[in-house]
């Protein structure tokens, strides 16, 4: 299993005090890697910590750029290194299309994808030092498939599957690869919503073609593959991890 141990190396996911970046959290430690979990919410952020045996955190607004870097520069400059970075954090927007503003747009946006692409930059720095470094971005199955009512959010998730491609190109020449997971539909309290819609919830849940919605530890081991040597040869793509869903007509 060495192919796929993460011992020695360290990572940071972000939006990871609940949810797929504490299911992705989990499995990265049990392969062996040193994990910071992050979030805005000092509170649910020592909850995860306390739940997670070995892990540390690191508080900051991944919307805020400059908290951002000054996390990121933190994390390296207290683990020596930084291996993984899982740009997870993000934000949901959903409304009928003539409810859309110009803010919705931008906050959605500036939560999926801006934020996401300046925290590769920024782990980018200690990556290109070390010769090694694997971002993994959380895009969507919405990104690459419609939806009504998600404008924004889709067009934030497929934007950064698009950034994950200029970033492999990149930094690969550095050691570093990029890719993008695409989960479908998973039971988080993101998708509160959605589940409590009784219709929707059966509706997908029948399309779904292993019947059921994903939990967070579905994510763990696609995260472990692209962070360990077993996913070294991967770079600039998307993965789906949907139960098959993107595969069904
Ligand atoms: N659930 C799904 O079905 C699904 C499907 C496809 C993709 N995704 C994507 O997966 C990612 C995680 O979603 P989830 O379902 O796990 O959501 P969630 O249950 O709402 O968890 C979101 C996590 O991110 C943190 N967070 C939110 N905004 C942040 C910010 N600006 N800075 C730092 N941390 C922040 C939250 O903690 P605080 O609020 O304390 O900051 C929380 O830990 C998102 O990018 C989402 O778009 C989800």
């Amino acid at each position: 299993m060495q192919l796929f141990s993460l011992a020695g190396r360290v990572a940071l996911v972000t939006g990871s005090s609940r949810g797929l970046g504490l299911g992705m959290a989990r499995g990265l430690a049990e392969a062996g890697a040193k994990v910071v979990l992050n979030g805005r919410d000092p509170v649910a952020l020592s909850a995860a910590v306390a739940s997670l045996d070995g892990a540390d955190s690191e508080a900051f607004d991944a919307t805020d750029e400059a908290a951002t870097a000054a996390g990121i520069a933190a994390i390296a400059a207290r683990h020596g290194r930084l291996d993984i970075l899982v740009a997870n954090a993000g934000t949901h927007g959903a409304m009928p299309l003539p409810d859309w503003r110009t803010a919705d747009w931008e906050r959605v946006l500036r939560a999926n994808l801006t934020a996401s692409f300046f925290a590769a930059q920024q782990a980018a720095i200690p990556m290109v030092k070390q010769r090694h470094g694997r971002i993994i971005f959380t895009g969507s199955l919405t990104g690459s498939r419609g939806r009504p009512t998600i404008h924004g959010y889709a067009a934030s998730k497929g934007a950064l599957a698009a950034v994950a491609r200029t970033l492999a190109v990149e930094l690969g020449e550095h050691g570093i690869t990029v890719n993008t997971l695409a989960p479908g539909y998973f039971e988080t309290e993101m998708s509160t919503l959605l589940r409590q819609n009784a219709e929707f919830f059966e509706r997908m849940t029948a399309r779904i073609p292993l019947h059921r919605w994903g939990q967070p530890e579905d994510l763990a081991g696609i995260a472990v593959f692209l962070a360990s040597q077993a996913g070294a040869y991967i770079t600039g793509q998307q993965i789906f991890i949907d139960g098959g869903l993107s595969a069904a007509l």
